[in-house]
């Protein structure tokens, strides 16, 4: 039996990995470890909770000790590392928060790795989750690759570009048996409707104005969330030491393509007169440095570990919205409370 520590378990694509974990590993036992921050949420993982191989435990990477002891006590073969503040727009409001939570956080995990590991790191694996948007912003042309040079435009991806050096370093100092991947904007269930996706079905749902950034002409490559899930999953348990993996959907987007594909679909599904919904599309004042584009090759991972995302994003896009119809109750309990203040300050003056 082993032991995996999976960190931010709770929230959006952490759910989604200790699921897939739980369910097909049931030699495992999967410990979920996670602060329950405003995007954690244990609601998300229900399905699950009461299985043998689970086990939830709240802390905060951040707490040294806490985390020495946690290794300690529970002796982990393994860690796959997603707890991290996630959003970029907080993070131009508070970036220090991401310094804790991204960067000493990483720094805490690894310690403590290299701590138990000392001895023998057979069969031992550190997993860092990162991002695509340590590369910064392409031009209209071009793909990040593993080698791209990092480039980190906003305090978020400082962050995250922060904890993969220090990840790197502690695999070539001290032998930690690490490995990274890079992965482009997730889309899905359970994502915290702060992000576009989410946000947007939220707003098209109750007819509020559907905020997009600028002239909405940057790009994202938007992914599958069970599809990140699934390359996590085998970057685990085959990818080499050492090594980076980028992940990504090739599938580019500009922003305002997106929600108006987002409203046809919609007003599909709500029953509404096609072009309904699209009125609701409100231009707002820019994201401060906004990334112009993002865009992945994932050829690596498709050439070495015959990963490669299973859906179309009309489907998957599809899949999703039916996800937030469904499961409004899990929309309505997760913008009460906090997320409300945040959401009047994050749009006062756009
Ligand atoms: P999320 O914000 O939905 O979830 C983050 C989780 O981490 C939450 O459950 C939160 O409670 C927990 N957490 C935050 N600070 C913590 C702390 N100090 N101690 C313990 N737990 C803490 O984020 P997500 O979208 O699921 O992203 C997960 C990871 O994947 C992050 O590392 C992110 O950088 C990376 N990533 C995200 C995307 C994306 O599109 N969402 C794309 C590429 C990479
Ligand atoms: P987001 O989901 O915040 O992800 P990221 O900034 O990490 O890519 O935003 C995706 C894109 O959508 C990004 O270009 C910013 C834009 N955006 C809007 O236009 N309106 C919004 O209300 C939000 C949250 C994002």
């Amino acid at each position: 039996m082993k032991t995996i520590l999976v960190t931010g378990g709770a929230g959006f694509i952490g759910s989604h990995v200790v699921r897939r974990l739980v369910n097909n590993y049931p030699s495992y036992k999967i410990v979920n470890l996670d602060k329950l921050t405003y995007a954690g949420n244990l609601e998300n993982l229900k399905d699950i909770e009461g299985k043998g191989n689970y086990e939830f435990v709240k802390g905060d990477i951040v707490d040294t000790e806490f985390i020495n002891n946690l290794f300690n006590e529970y002796k982990f073969d393994g860690v796959i590392h997603l707890a991290a503040e996630s959003h970029v727009d907080r993070s131009i409001t508070n970036p220090t928060e991401f310094v804790f939570a991204n960067v000493i956080g990483t720094v805490n995990l690894l310690n403590a790795a290299k701590t138990l590991w000392a001895d023998d790191t057979e069969g031992k694996r550190f997993y860092h989750i990162s991002t695509d948007e340590v590369y910064g912003s392409l031009g209209e042309e071009g793909f990040f690759v593993e080698t791209t040079s990092y480039d980190p435009q906003s305090p978020y991806s400082a962050s995250k570009a922060s904890s993969d050096h220090f990840v790197r370093a502690y695999g070539n100092t001290y032998k930690l048996p690490i490995v990274i991947s890079n992965c482009s904007n997730n889309y899905g269930a359970n994502q915290f409707p702060e992000k576009l996706i989410p946000l947007a079905i939220n707003n098209i749902r109750h007819n509020k104005p559907v905020p997009v950034y600028g002239k909405g002409e940057n790009i994202r490559d938007w992914l599958f969330v069970n599809d990140h899930a699934a390359a996590i999953d085998v970057i685990y348990h085959e990818g080499r030491n050492g090594e980076t993996y980028n992940i990504g959907g090739n599938n580019e987007w500009k922003n305002i393509d997106l929600i108006r594909l987002l409203c046809s679909v919609m007003d599909e599904k709500l029953g509404r007169e096609k072009g309904t919904s699209e009125q609701l599309i409100t231009f707002v004042k820019d994201r401060a440095g906004h990334d112009m584009r993002y865009a992945i090759d994932s050829s690596k991972l498709q050439n070495e570990l015959g990963w490669e995302p299973s859906l179309q994003f009309e489907e998957g896009l599809a899949k999703t919205v039916d996800w937030y119809l469904e499961n409004q109750e899990w929309l309505d309990h997760v913008t009460s409370g906090e997320y409300k203040n945040y959401y009047s300050a994050q749009y006062q003056d756009r």
